[in-house]
């Protein structure tokens, strides 16, 4: 992992740490680095009513297009392990929305070796706002 991935993970592990699952007990946190240099982080959050829980990847992106942030250079994300996690297909359609930006998929314990895609590769043939133009 470079010096830029290495403050972008440490970002993520310290989200992590807020991360609210008392039901899963599976822990993510998730570094999103904006094209203006900006970093914002992001957690899974859970709820009683269990679909109403959201994943890491999807606090940090919707946080940061909250604040007004549309153009993401870099995703980084760090599960509990042992392998890099994995993100879910409803994330990867989210972070579709916003381009084709890089995903560095990690883990907590240090074992595995970062996994490194693109949104295009995660999600190949995506739907995107161009699919609703001319409709
Ligand atoms: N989760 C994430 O936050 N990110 C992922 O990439 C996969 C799963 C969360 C959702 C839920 O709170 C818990 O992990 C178990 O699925």
């Amino acid at each position: 992992m470079d010096t830029k991935d290495q403050h972008l993970f440490e970002a993520a592990v310290k989200a992590q740490g807020h991360a609210y699952a008392p039901y899963s007990g599976f822990r993510v946190g998730a570094a999103l680095l904006c094209e203006d240099g900006t970093v914002v982080t992001g957690a899974n959050v859970e709820n009683a009513s269990y679909p109403l829980g959201c994943c890491a990847e999807r606090t940090a992106i919707y946080a940061a297009a909250a604040m007004g942030h549309r153009r993401f250079s870099r995703l980084v994300i760090v599960g509990p392990g042992p392998e890099p996690i994995s993100p879910c297909g409803g994330c990867r359609q989210v972070m579709a929305e916003f381009g084709d930006f890089t995903v560095v998929m990690t883990e907590t314990q240090g074992q595995a070796q970062a996994r490194v895609m693109q949104v295009s590769e995660l999600l190949p043939a995506r739907f995107t706002k161009e699919d609703l133009d001319g409709v």
